[in-house]
């Protein structure tokens, strides 16, 4: 038997003080694009933004529907739409905001499984690992330096290769 240990690190900052520009100007994209969200069901907002490596930001924000299934998170929407018209130039950093956080919770907003799969196949095609910003501006800010971090041991091509 073999016991192994995998250890992430990632970082909190209290406030917006000590952020980078680029850092501070998509965290704030991903918060004003949570207000576009289409969520009447959930009433959970939640917006993405990309930086691009030509200093470009992308920003989606999920869209629910009346079928719940057919909805999509603001995260798979904006990489999408990433992947459908911008994949020549590299991902930076990848930030998510949600309009209200849980006072209760003192956890940073969480991507969900499906988008962290999405994410982590974003970020081996982009050959570069992508920062992720979670959080609000002037809240308090969890930053991951690569997508990985958040799906350890994901999906990843290899396993389809039979060869
Ligand atoms: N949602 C996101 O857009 N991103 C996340 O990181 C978690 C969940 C959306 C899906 C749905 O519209 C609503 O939030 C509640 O699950």
């Amino acid at each position: 038997m073999q016991s192994k240990t995998k250890i992430i690190s990632y970082q909190i900052y209290d406030h917006t003080d000590g952020l980078t520009v680029e850092q501070n100007s998509v965290l704030k994209s991903a918060f004003l694009a949570s207000n576009t969200a289409y969520a009447p069901y959930s009433n959970y907002q939640v917006g993405a933004a990309i930086l691009l490596g030509d200093g470009n930001i992308l920003c989606s924000s999920n869209q629910e529907n009346a079928s719940y299934p057919c909805g999509i998170c603001a995260e798979r929407n904006v990489l999408f739409y990433y992947g459908s018209n911008y994949k020549q130039h590299k991902i930076l950093k990848l930030a998510i905001s949600t309009k209200i956080l849980n006072p209760h919770l003192d956890l940073p907003p969480a991507p969900c499984g499906l988008c962290r799969q999405v994410m982590v196949e974003y970020e081996r095609n982009n050959k570069n690992n992508i920062e992720i910003l979670l959080g609000q501006p002037g809240k308090t800010l969890t930053i991951f330096q690569s997508c990985n971090d958040l799906l350890p041991f994901g999906f990843s091509p290899e396993f389809l290769q039979k060869d």
